[in-house]
C-alpha cells in the first residue's frame, strides 16, 4: 500500500509510520520538520497553513491517514491530494456531554467549529466535530470511504503527557513512605496503548473500514490500574488514598497537567466520558494487549527521560501534601 501519514512525526503518528513501514506499507510522512521522523518512511517537509504546503504529496495515495485538529486543514487536503480512502484520528471530545452514559458511534455531537482554525483547546471538540464533517463529505463526494477513528485517552511509550506514565514512575520513584492516590477505586479508567491504536489505524487503511468508530482500551477501575502500576514498578510502597474534597482543598487538580493526581476525573458529569464503547471497533478487529504490557513498557520509557514532567505531583508537591494530610490541623 502507498500511504501518507498527514503528521508523523509526533506520538501517535510516529507508532502508525512505524507500524506501516513494518507491514511492508510503503509510508511517506508530511510535516514541518519539528522532530526527526521515524525510520523506514520517506519524509515530506511541508506546512498545512501554506497555500502550497501539500504540492510535494499531490500524488496517488492508496489512503492517506490524518491526526490533525484544523478543519482548513482538513478540507485543503481532502480536496487536493487523491485516494479512495482517508483515516481521520479523532477524539471522544467530539461527543455532547451526556453524564452516567458511554459514547457509542450513534450519540450525538457537538457542533462543529465554524472557522477553519482552532484557536484553544476549549474549541477542541467542535474542531474535530467539523474536521470529520469534512473527511466524510469530501470522500463521499469523490465516491471514496473515511474511517473517522474516535480515540479515547492514548498512553505508551512515548507519552509525553504523562498521564499514564506517571503512576508507574512515581510507585517506582516514591517522595516518602506511600504514594498519594485518589480515594476513588471504581473511577473507570479506559486508556488504550499507542501501538494497538497505531495497529488498529493501520488495518483501517488497509482494509478501507468505512464509518465513525470508538477506539480506546477496555474499561478497568482505577484502584486496579494503581495496583497494576506499583506491580509494574516493583513497589516497595503503598498507596495512601486521599478522599475528593480534601484533594481538592489541597488545591490537586484531576486529570492532566501541573500538581495532578492525573488519569482520573473528579467531575461526576464527565465520569464516563472517556470510557467509551467500543464493541464495533473489536468487532473489526481491534487488538488490546494487557495493561500490565503498557504499564511496564511505559515505565521503561518514562525511565529515559529527564524533561520535567507535564502530569503528577512533584517531590515537592507530594511531601508538602503529605505534610499537611499528617498535620492535626487537617486531620481534625
Ligand atoms: N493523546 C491523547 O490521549 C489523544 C486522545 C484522543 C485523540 N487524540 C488524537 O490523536 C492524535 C495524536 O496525534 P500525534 O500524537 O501524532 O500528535 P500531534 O501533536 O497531534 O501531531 C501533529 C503532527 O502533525 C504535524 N503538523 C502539525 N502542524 C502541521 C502543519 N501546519 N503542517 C504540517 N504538519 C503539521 C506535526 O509535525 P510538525 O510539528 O513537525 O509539523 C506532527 O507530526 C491527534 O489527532 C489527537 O487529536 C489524542
Amino acid at each position: 500500500m502507498r500511504l501518507l501519514l498527514l503528521g508523523g512525526t509526533a506520538f501517535l503518528g510516529r507508532a502508525v509510520a512505524i507500524e506501516a513501514a513494518g507491514r511492508g506499507h510503503e509510508v511517506t510522512c508530511l510535516a514541518r520538520g519539528s522532530a526527526p521522523p521515524p525510520d523506514d518512511v520517506t519524509f515530506v517537509r511541508g506546512d498545512r497553513d501554506e497555500p502550497d504546503g501539500l504540492a510535494d504529496v499531490r500524488d496517488e495515495w492508496d489512503a492517506v491517514i490524518d491526526v490533525t485538529r484544523q478543519p482548513g486543514q482538513v478540507r485543503r487536503a481532502v480536496a487536493e491530494l487523491r485516494t479512495p480512502h482517508w483515516v481521520f484520528v479523532s477524539t471522544a471530545n467530539v461527543y455532547a456531554p451526556a453524564p452516567g452514559v458511554r459514547p457509542v458511534e450513534t450519540d450525538a455531537l457537538v457542533e462543529p467549529l465554524a472557522g477553519d482554525v482552532m484557536g484553544s483547546m476549549e474549541e477542541y471538540g467542535p474542531a474535530k466535530v467539523a474536521c470529520e464533517k469534512a473527511v466524510r463529505e469530501g470522500m463521499a463526494a469523490a465516491g471514496g470511504s473515511a474511517t473517522l477513528a474516535r480515540a479515547g485517552l492514548i498512553g505508551g511509550p512515548g507519552d509525553v503527557s504523562g498521564r499514564l506514565g506517571y503512576w508507574p514512575w512515581r510507585f517506582a520513584h516514591p517522595s516518602g513512605p506511600d504514594v498519594i492516590v485518589p480515594d476513588d477505586p471504581d473511577f473507570p479508567v479506559a486508556v488504550i496503548d499507542v501501538r494497538d491504536l497505531a495497529a488498529w489505524l493501520v488495518d483501517a487503511a488497509e482494509q478501507r473500514l468505512d464509518g465513525a468508530f470508538n477506539v480506546t482500551g477496555e474499561v478497568v477501575p482505577l484502584g486496579e490500574v494503581l495496583a497494576a502500576a506499583a506491580r509494574a514498578a516493583g513497589a516497595r510502597v503503598r498507596a495512601r488514598p486521599v478522599d475528593l474534597p480534601t484533594l481538592a482543598e489541597l488545591g490537586v487538580n484531576a486529570w492532566m497537567g501541573p500538581r495532578s493526581l492525573p488519569l482520573w476525573i473528579d467531575d461526576p458529569d464527565l465520569r464516563q466520558a472517556t470510557a467509551l464503547d467500543i464493541s464495533r471497533a473489536v468487532a473489526s478487529g481491534l487488538r488490546l494487549r494487557p495493561l500490565a504490557e503498557t504499564l511496564a513498557d511505559t515505565l521503561a520509557w518514562e525511565e529515559t527521560r529527564d524533561a520535567p514532567r507535564a502530569a503528577g505531583l512533584t517531590d515537592a508537591e507530594e511531601q508538602e501534601i503529605r505534610a499537611r494530610l499528617d498535620s492535626p490541623d487537617t486531620r481534625a
